[in-house]
């Protein structure tokens, strides 16, 4: 299935994908890098990689969403792509987009989804006072980080140590297993029960 990763900066979740389509008997190849930054670092590696990386500036139309998110969609289709990975995009999409790709487009969100949904995941974990943290690959619909859960990951929180930034890169590590693993299984239709038995505990 050719994709596209839609990114917004450095792009560690675009490249955990790229290394995933990479194997031969992955069920993805990477058609598209599009990124609404044109100085999104995320680029830069996916050009190396010899992908096709580009980028819309969402600022050249000015607070008109759904012209970006037009002019987004052209180029996809333009380059073939089936189906998106959002990763990293930090734009919030309109129901142009959501609907011109239902069930066709996924997000990696940073957090244990319904819980934490929006920006600042790992602060706001911190502050609540949680055990337990992860990440959540989900199905793109309007409602932002709403959609039909595909795949989590669970981290433990240690509330007396822990820094916003030990708990960001705890979660990223597991982000980048999850959101290949995820991909697979929204493409192959199948369920992944790798981590069947495993529990967390922590207290
Ligand atoms: C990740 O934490 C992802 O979950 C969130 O934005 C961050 C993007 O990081 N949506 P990267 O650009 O993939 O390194």
């Amino acid at each position: 299935t050719p994709i596209a990763i839609l990114i917004s900066g450095r792009g560690s979740n675009m490249r955990s994908l790229i290394a995933a389509c990479a194997a031969p008997d992955f069920p993805a190849r990477v058609a598209l890098v599009l990124s609404n930054k044109d100085d999104a670092a995320g680029l830069d590696y996916a050009r190396e990689c010899g992908i096709t990386a580009d980028a819309i500036p969402h600022k050249a139309f000015g607070k008109d969403r759904e012209a970006h998110e037009r002019a987004v969609d052209a180029r996809l289709r333009e380059a073939g792509v089936e189906f998106i990975c959002l990763a990293g995009y930090m734009r919030l999409l309109t129901p142009f987009l959501t609907d011109a790709w239902a069930e066709r487009m996924i997000n990696i969100h940073p957090s244990l989804l319904p819980l934490f949904p929006g920006t600042h995941t790992h602060e706001r974990v911190l502050e609540a006072g949680v055990r337990i943290h992860g990440c959540t690959v989900h199905h793109v619909t309007a409602g932002m980080d709403e959609g039909p859960i595909i795949a989590q990951a669970a981290v433990p929180v240690f509330p007396d140590a822990d820094t916003p930034d030990d708990l960001a890169a705890r979660v990223l590590v597991q982000e980048h297993l999850l959101y290949p693993a995820a991909l697979r299984k929204v493409l192959e239709k199948t369920e992944n029960n790798t981590n069947k038995a495993a529990s967390l505990l922590v207290c």
